[in-house]
């Protein structure tokens, strides 16, 4: 069932807003490699959805691969990106047999797996596509991110139709939202589309406890939103190594 993920979402998934995350995080990773770097680093991306942070970066030496679980999603990324290279694959098992100076998981990616175990896992083939030195940079939804997930919401333009509505379990600190809609297919007609998103979160002493599990001791974490303090944060950003 893993690979229906991100099946024809993934052509609409640009068009509803969705690669807006990625554009914050290409800001983010372009300020890293100017202030920790030489600009000229390879990236290792996981899950690298529709290739937006290759996009916006195309036009720096940073060099990519990407890696996603989706065909779908990267038909997309290629389609944007015809210079980077981009692998089918599933991030908690994936051995490109390759070391890269940054590795980075963003948009929740990470939320997406469904349990310790496969976090774990992603975070050791993090660990294993790293060069010495490099940096692993990623976001989480915390529990209390995740628990935002309780909402319905409408979004509307000419283009589409959506209405999201998310629920959250406290107990088993999961959530799953429904993505409905429809999109302009043409000037007359529209093509109706459902996608499903489940995704979990976890005490950040299980995330930190993973991370020195493989081998990364030096752990970086602040809010996403530099507005949020970290004890209420409801994303956490990561760079560690
Ligand atoms: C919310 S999207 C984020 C995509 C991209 N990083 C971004 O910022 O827009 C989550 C992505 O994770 C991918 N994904 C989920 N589980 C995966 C897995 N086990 N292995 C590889 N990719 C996975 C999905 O296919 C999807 O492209």
């Amino acid at each position: 069932m893993k690979n229906q993920i991100y099946g024809e979402f993934a052509h609409h998934y640009d068009l509803l807003g969705w690669n807006r995350f990625a554009r914050i995080c290409a800001i983010r990773l372009a300020n890293f490699v100017r202030l920790r770097g030489t600009g000229r680093e390879s990236v290792l991306d996981l899950a690298c959805g529709t290739g937006e942070l290759e996009f916006q970066l195309r036009r720096t030496g940073l060099s990519f691969t990407g890696v996603d679980i989706s065909y779908q999603m990267l038909s997309e990324a290629r389609r944007k990106n015809p210079r980077a290279g981009f692998v089918h694959g599933d991030i908690t098992s994936v051995r490109l047999n390759r070391k890269f100076d940054i590795v980075t998981c963003f948009f929740d990616s990470l939320n997406h797996l469904g349990s310790l175990t496969d976090l774990k896992r992603t975070f050791k083939s993090a660990r294993l596509h790293l060069r010495d030195n490099g940096f692993f940079i990623f976001d989480m939804l915390t529990p209390t991110g995740l628990a935002g997930w309780e909402a319905v919401e409408v979004r509307k333009s000419p283009e589409y139709y959506v209405t999201i509505n998310g629920h959250h379990d406290v107990e088993k600190g999961r959530a799953e939202v429904t993505i409905e809609g429809f999109v302009r297919a043409n000037k007359d007609s529209y093509r109706r589309f459902k996608q499903m998103v489940a995704e979990r979160s976890y005490p950040f002493e299980d995330i930190r406890d993973s991370l020195s599990g493989v081998g990364f001791d030096k752990i970086a974490v602040s809010s996403f939103n530099t507005d949020e303090p970290l004890e209420n944060a409801s994303r956490w950003f990561f760079v560690v190594n």
